[in-house]
């Protein structure tokens, strides 16, 4: 079967948009109508005219896509597409961390569950997070307890650059944490000199010292395009990779490491795309209660700017 047509005719029949993260695979990205980073897809998928939205990343993902806009239906092609970090905060250790501090304000990034942005006073995304977090210490003034959920790669990059203390958690991406690692780093640089460095905030503090820059992966698609480097090395998720390659054909991409795979990013295929949208199955929703408190931090989040 020709998936990719199959596809594209399901699309038009069921008045469905396909949003997909740019860690998917190529033959993903040839399918999707839209392709970005975790807040360019909130944006989409809160805009969106289309009845259905198929969403090709991972379960908060499509989670998120869902408590923007409840009258869509959402699928997610696999629905054992989690994000293993997002696990690493639940809220009924949220709500014990809260209760021992005076003036708790939850930040947490969007990689979290429903339940756990339910409990939160505003998310953010790796690329307006800084910014979330001055927005906070504007509105809330300076005497608060700043938690920042769940990654404390992303944490302690904010805490660094914007001079704000917070009690961060200790979650971590294992792709990004345990994979990318300096040594790797330190190999690609010497092998390819001339180089721009650009980390995702996930990776480590000692990875993110010997980048040339700290971004989302929205963020290093606006990098790449506006230098002067011919030559990058890409310290994330390595399915960004190809999309860097195919917008800019004139320069040259290296990853810090073959290793840095998201399994679970990866369980989204064109046939598990087409199923879903055949059958209408694998729906994505969030009981209506969570859904409404849930809303209000990923409002919030979608006002402020990378
Ligand atoms: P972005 O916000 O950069 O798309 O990152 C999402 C993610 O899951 C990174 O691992
Ligand atoms: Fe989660 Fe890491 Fe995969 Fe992003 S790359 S979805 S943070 S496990």
């Amino acid at each position: 079967m020709n998936f990719s047509q199959n596809i594209n005719k399901l699309k038009k029949e069921k008045n469905a948009v396909i949003l997909a993260h740019i860690y998917q695979c190529p033959e993903i990205h040839s399918i999707a109508d839209f392709v970005g980073d975790s807040l360019e897809l909130s944006r989409q998928a809160a805009q969106t005219k289309a009845d259905v939205i198929v969403f090709c990343g991972v379960h908060f993902m499509a989670e998120t896509a869902f408590i923007v806009n409840p009258r869509k239906k959402v699928l997610l092609p696999d629905l054992e597409a989690g994000c293993p970090m997002a696990d690493m905060a639940t809220v009924e250790k949220l709500k014990e961390f809260k209760s021992k501090l005076k003036n708790p304000v939850v930040v947490s990034y969007v990689n979290t569950s429903a339940a756990v942005k339910a409990e939160s006073d505003i998310c953010c995304t790796s690329s307006n997070a800084i910014n979330v977090v001055k927005n906070v210490v504007e509105n809330f003034g300076k005497d608060i307890d700043i938690i920042f959920t769940p990654d404390r790669n992303l944490g302690g990059y904010i805490q660094k650059t914007s001079g704000i203390k917070m009690n961060v958690w200790n979650g971590f991406c294992p792709t990004h944490n345990n994979f990318i690692l300096p040594e790797y780093v330190k190999i690609a640089k010497n092998k390819h000199p001339k180089a721009e460095v650009l980390a995702h905030p996930e990776c480590r503090p000692e990875v993110l010292d010997l980048a040339d820059y700290a971004l989302s992966t929205g963020g290093m698609r606006n990098r790449v395009k506006k230098s002067d480097s011919k030559e990058f090395i890409i310290c994330t998720e390595t399915g960004i990779l190809h999309k860097l390659q195919k917008d800019n054909p004139g320069k040259k991409f290296y990853p810090a490491t073959d290793l840095a795979v998201c399994p679970n990013m990866k369980k989204i295929k064109l046939a598990k795309v087409y199923n879903v949208l055949a059958d209408m199955k694998n729906i994505v929703s969030v009981p209506e209660e969570i859904r409404q408190k849930a809303y209000v931090p990923i409002s919030k989040m979608l006002k402020i700017n990378a």
